[in-house]
């Protein structure tokens, strides 16, 4: 039977779940994944460390996650260079968790969120989901850039209670510098003179919930890969940024479902009143520890990543092909004048991408090297 027949909420009906085709195919580069498996000490910490949880599992788990949120502050304080305590972080069962969290805290019924697309997907879904009214902003058509005047003069305009910024972006893997970001949060405060005058001009209809002074989410799970500093630079007396991170891909653990956020203390303790008692289960903790404490050794994947990134931009631009900059562990490419048909050539050749729905566009992972040379192969051999 269809959903559709039963009572759903009116916004669901006729909507598509979220989904990248889950194909058996030798080649995967269709979900941003690190192809690395986690290193053998990695692996074996991990056991040791989830067989040792096991034997209080008649307990519930650590409902605050101290003990991993110290974990998380320390890996974040190192990687960027800006140190924090574990009161700023909080944990969940992957990024997309802690985003759903962050709209039900600050989104909801009567309030919107603000994303530049093409963006990652789940954004507006996480919204949709959360009852929050969803505005898309939008970017340069050809750079897939987002210009710092564009994005201000967009958040003016329409007072949102949530700005998704995303860097670097997924699908475009394009970065946004600090700056920006500042301007966006400036704007999202309405400390910048023109909030108010975008409410006057009658265009922003919610100014009046206060929705001037929005949460500003800086979505960086893809932040290791990038050139960019992290916006975790920029926490410091802005209470309503927020950085949501992952574990799914640096550090090659997307299995175990672990993402986690750095913000105001107030942030965290105001995802407490949403989130789920025991959210994150004791095995889920020991192995995100164990992995932390490999942190090293996982990372150093990532070199080989934007290696094998830079390489696949090189050659795909030496066949004529346009990549968009990338600062993340995949690329946009293209364009195609039937996206579509390429991504089935790819696909009967062994190669899975993903098409992400954009016009003339594909977006391809960095694999391991030999899956990269499958990937080339297959698309010069479809451009004929
Ligand atoms: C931009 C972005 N944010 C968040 C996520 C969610 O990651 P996870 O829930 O595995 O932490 C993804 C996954 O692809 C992503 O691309």
């Amino acid at each position: 039977m269809s959903p559709d027949r039963l009572p759903l909420r009116p916004e669901l009906r006729g909507q598509s779940p979220y989904g990248a085709p889950q194909l058996d195919v030798a080649v995967r580069l269709n979900t941003n994944e690190n192809p690395y498996p986690p290193p053998p000490a990695l692996a074996a910490e991990v056991r040791a460390q989830v067989a040792a949880a096991v034997a209080t599992l008649n307990r519930y788990p650590d409902r605050d996650a101290k003990a991993l949120r110290a974990d998380l502050a320390g890996y974040l304080g190192h990687h960027t260079g800006h140190a924090l305590s574990a009161d700023r972080v909080w944990a969940a069962n992957g990024s997309n968790e802690v985003l759903q969290q962050l709209l039900q805290a600050f989104g909801g019924p009567g309030r919107r969120a603000l994303g530049f697309e093409p963006t990652y997907s789940m954004h507006r879904l996480i919204a949709r989901g959360t009852g929050t009214s969803w505005v898309a902003g939008s970017r340069d058509p050809d750079t897939f850039a987002l210009e710092p005047a564009d994005a201000v003069a967009a958040v003016r305009r329409h007072a949102p209670d949530v700005v998704f910024l995303c860097s670097p972006n997924n699908p475009t893997a394009t970065a946004l510098d600090l700056e920006t970001i500042a301007a966006v949060y400036d704007a999202a405060s309405g400390a910048a003179s023109g909030a108010a005058s975008g409410a006057a001009s009658g265009a922003a209809s919610g100014a009046a919930s206060g929705a001037a002074s929005g949460m500003v989410i800086v979505d960086e799970a893809y932040a290791e890969f990038s050139r960019r500093p992290s916006a975790v630079a920029l926490l410091t007396d802005r209470p309503r940024l927020v950085v949501t991170r992952t574990m799914s891909k640096a550090f090659a653990f997307a299995g175990a479902r672990i993402g986690y956020l750095a913000a105001d203390p107030a942030v965290v303790d105001a995802l407490q009143l949403v989130r789920l008692p025991y959210h994150l289960s004791a095995l889920t903790q020991a192995a995100a520890r164990a992995a932390l404490a490999h942190a090293e050794d996982t990372l150093r994947t990532v070199t080989a990543l934007r290696d094998e990134r830079d390489r696949l931009v090189g050659e795909l631009r030496g066949v004529g092909l346009r990549v968009v900059d990338s600062d993340a562990n995949f690329l946009l490419f293209g364009r195609f004048p039937d996206a579509g048909a390429i991504w089935r050539a790819l696909l009967e050749r062994g190669v899975l991408v993903r098409d992400v729905g954009l016009p003339g566009w594909l977006r391809v992972s960095a694999g391991l090297p030999v899956e990269g040379d499958a990937f080339l192969s297959a698309v010069k051999e479809v451009l004929g």
